[in-house]
């Protein structure tokens, strides 16, 4: 999968993104610790459809980030760079996990552009202080140089145990993955993620379809607390993954591929 295209922007001097398939736009937005190769997987399936554009975020693959901090509303406009040099349009734009917190961003600043938002194990709600806590250990182990341990820990974590257990191959790629993001950018993530703000308003005031993608076992927010955002938007689909955490996109590939193609669908019929 090539990450082909590479632009700059007054805030970002490279930002890359892999641009695949014909026909309406969809864009896919990694989390944390990844780049745009997360959609391998889903990548055949969809770009056949679609126009599929996946970018590195700002700190991850071949994109750059030079300061320790940022905001997840900075990230959302590197998506915008992003529409403007291909001249989009309308898109769906799906977000997994914290590509969902930055779809979020991108909804409120730049809706006219939006004909549905996925949020892929993700959540409108902001961190609440046991989280923020959490995460401000995790940057205090990453200053001290527990990079390596602090990915070791947390990538096997994002998989169903079952899965875990009979992919050990998938899982050592994936950490591998995560090992490649420098300590700046780690550090630059969970900051944005900590300081993000609550955007239940934008399901709430949605006035495209919305789409939650949610693992039965999701560790971000119980299942119950996601479909009651799901509930928030007047046309929402809901998908609930038994057999995967937190990476659909690897877990169940061919499942995830198709509930993206019944959403875009109906987003671009309406
Ligand atoms: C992600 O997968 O992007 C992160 O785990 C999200 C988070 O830490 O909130």
């Amino acid at each position: 999968m090539n990450n082909d295209i590479t632009i700059s922007s007054p805030d970002f001097p490279r930002i890359s993104y892999s641009k695949q398939g014909n026909g309406e736009v969809l864009m896919l937005l990694h989390g944390f610790p990844e780049n745009h190769e997360l959609w391998k997987p889903v990548l055949p399936t969809l770009s056949q459809k679609y126009t599929v554009i996946s970018p590195d975020l700002p700190g991850s693959g071949n994109s750059t980030l030079d300061q320790e901090n940022i905001t997840i509303e900075e990230m959302a406009e590197a998506v915008i760079a992003i529409v403007k040099a291909e001249k989009i349009e309308k898109m769906v734009l799906a977000g997994h996990s914290m590509g969902g917190y930055i779809s979020l961003a991108f909804a409120e600043k730049y809706p006219s552009y939006l004909k549905g938002l996925s949020l892929i194990h993700s959540t409108a709600t902001s961190d609440d202080e046991e989280k923020k806590t959490k995460r401000q250990k995790s940057v205090a182990l990453i200053r001290k140089g527990g990079k390596e341990a602090f990915i070791r820990e947390m990538v096997p974590n994002l998989f169903a145990e079952r899965f875990r257990k009979e992919n050990k191959a998938i899982i050592a790629t994936q950490t591998e993955r995560g090992m490649m993001l420098s300590e700046n950018s780690m550090i630059a993530f969970y900051n944005a993620m900590m300081n993000r703000t609550d955007r239940t308003a934008i399901l709430r005031n949605a006035n495209y379809p919305i789409q939650m993608i949610i693992g039965k076992e999701e560790k971000l927010a119980p299942m119950d607390v996601l479909i009651g955002q799901a509930a928030m938007a007047d046309i929402s689909f809901i998908s609930v993954f038994e057999d995967s955490l937190h990476m659909s996109m690897i877990e169940q590939p061919d499942r995830l591929a198709s509930d993206l193609i019944n959403f875009t669908d109906y987003c671009f019929s309406r």
